[in-house]
């Protein structure tokens, strides 16, 4: 049965690696579990929470010591030395960044496996820490924003006067992104997102945002391949950086959360941007860390983990320990993030870690094992990207124009009216009427359907459904008929056309449950 150690985190870092909760559970799996004693005191898990768990409480040595350490931040050359060859660390390693850091733990036999380096795919997302921790992140952004922010983020008419809503900008929507959305809109903001994926308009429009589309011709739009998005080209730059000198002059708060990976953080609102924000606005630049001076990651004069006043009184908040201030929630998801992935590498559930290198998620996890570097892993593909016919073919020849031209649409309805007057002239009443009618009906319904979200399409048709009640009324008025063949059919109609119009407003209400407040379902 092999010991897991839950190291105390370097003062700065308010998070740990397991919750009294998650304890119970790696327990579970079969391992002994020691704590170092003031682990959890940051994150309100005391001690004698641990202990209640059943875990051993243990000192610094003890712990670094264990034939498993699970950490958050990366280990210090001082405490690599406390790890035993041989044992295995799993922490927020940032693998590309720290060639360094990986060489150490290789020479000392360590396993090193980066809760950072779990790839973007749907099996792997229960243990995903930067999804976990961006989303913490971004709500924190719109609480810090609204501590900042001299109004309420909600409209109001009261007796004092009216309130105008406060109006928030969050530049790039990814997971942070998403976050900041949903928090601003409940908080009552009006909010805007852009970013260069045109596949997450609906996500920001789900949890009431609305989306701003930087529009460059369709062959330079980014579709995702991997989760994460690709640099973006100068002609979407150009388009974008008018988007963000539009909206900088209306809006009051700002969220950046603009990443692609591997690079800086790109640059989006500059120094005129932020000069004509109104004093008093809020910007919180979450990708301040990220770029390579620590200054102005996705807004130019915003400072890697400062709080800067610009002259024109705008507030510009850098701080790159987003998650790390939720601490109580952050070390419980990021104890669940390892727990899944203890879970992975346990199949026994004996208390033995064993480590599959021909599974994606453990192989890309993997930085150091037996003295070598592991990282960086063969690449992984998602199906994050929707299946694009021929990406190269794409890019050679010009992208097809959607829909008729607006000539081919005159002629077209010109055609259409000729027809049914052609129709209605030589053909016999009452044939006339009916065509009339059906034309009629199928433009009327073409244009109201077409007006209709997609999502709501389901409803609308258990609607629709309902008018073949007339169905059930001729049916019924048919059943007295003294005639058994008409009686058997008239029932057998209205059973089917019962079915038909119930069963249309079961799936309705259905999904409308799935829109409502507080329906725990
Ligand atoms: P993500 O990869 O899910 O999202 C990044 C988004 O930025 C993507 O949707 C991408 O399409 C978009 N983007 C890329 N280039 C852009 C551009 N030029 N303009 C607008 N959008 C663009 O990343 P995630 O997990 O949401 O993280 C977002 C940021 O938050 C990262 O910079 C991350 O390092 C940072 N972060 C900061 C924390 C803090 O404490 N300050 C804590 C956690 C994350």
């Amino acid at each position: 049965m092999a010991r897991i150690g839950i190291v105390r985190e370097r003062p700065g870092e308010t998070r740990v690696a397991a919750s009294p909760v998650t304890v119970g559970k790696i327990r579970a799996l079969g391992y002994d579990v020691i704590v170092e004693s003031g682990a959890g005191a940051a994150s309100s898990f005391p001690d004698a929470a641990y202990t209640a768990a059943g875990a051993t409480i243990a000192d610094r040595e003890e712990t670094w010591g264990a034939d498993v350490v699970l950490s958050v931040a990366a280990p210090t050359d001082a405490e690599i030395a406390l790890v035993q060859p041989g044992a295995t660390l799993v922490g927020i390693l940032s693998p590309a960044l720290r060639p360094d850091l990986l060489a150490a733990l290789a020479a000392r036999g360590v396993t090193a496996l980066a809760m950072d380096a779990v790839p973007r795919i749907s099996r792997a997302q229960s243990m995903d820490v930067l999804s976990s921790m961006a989303n913490i992140a971004g709500y924190r952004a719109v609480v810090e924003a609204a501590n900042e922010f001299g109004r309420f983020f909600t409209g109001q008419v009261t007796a004092a006067g009216k309130v105008p809503p406060a109006k928030v900008l969050v530049a790039g929507a990814g997971v942070a992104g998403l976050a900041a959305i949903g928090a601003a809109s409940s908080l009552g903001a009006i909010v805007r997102a852009t970013d260069p994926r045109p596949e997450v308009a609906d996500q920001v429009a789900s949890i009431g945002g609305t989306y701003l589309e930087v529009v460059v011709p369709d062959e330079q739009k980014e579709v995702s391949a991997d989760g994460y998005a690709k640099a973006t080209s100068a002609a979407y730059d150009a388009a974008a950086a008018k988007l963000y000198s539009d909206q900088a002059a209306d809006v009051d708060i700002v969220i950046t959360t603009a990443l692609i990976p591997g690079r800086a953080a790109p640059g989006l609102l500059t120094a005129a941007d932020v000069a004509a924000m109104k004093p008093g606005s809020v910007i919180v630049d979450m990708a301040a860390g990220l770029s390579s001076d620590g200054k102005g990651g996705n807004v130019e004069g915003s400072v890697a983990g400062e709080r800067i006043v610009t002259d024109n009184g705008v507030i510009i908040l850098g701080y790159t320990d987003l998650a790390g201030r939720l601490p109580q929630q952050a070390s419980q998801l990021y104890g669940t993030n390892l727990l899944n992935l203890l879970t992975l590498l346990t199949p026994g559930k004996d208390g033995t870690l064993t480590i599959d290198d021909t599974d994606v998620v453990q192989r890309a996890v993997t930085v150091t094992r037996d003295g070598a570097v592991t990282w960086p892993p063969p690449p992984v593909q998602v199906s994050a990207a929707p299946a694009t016919p021929g990406a190269d073919a794409a890019a050679a020849t010009p992208a097809p124009k959607k829909g008729l031209s607006a000539g081919a649409k005159t002629g077209l309805i010109v055609a259409g009216i000729a027809a049914l007057f052609l129709v209605c002239a030589v053909t016999p009443a009452p044939l006339p009427q009916h065509v009339l009618v059906l034309t009629l009906s199928v433009v009327i319904g073409f244009y109201v359907i077409g007006k209709v979200a997609h999502a709501l399409h389901t409803p609308l048709m258990s609607v629709t459904n309902a008018i073949s009640g007339i169905i059930v009324v001729g049916a019924m008025t048919q059943i007295v008929v003294p005639n058994p063949v008409v009686q058997i059919l008239a029932a057998i109609a209205v059973l089917l056309a019962s079915i038909n119009i119930f069963g249309g407003f079961a799936v309705t209400r259905r999904m409308l449950a799935m829109f409502q407040k507080g329906n725990d379902k």
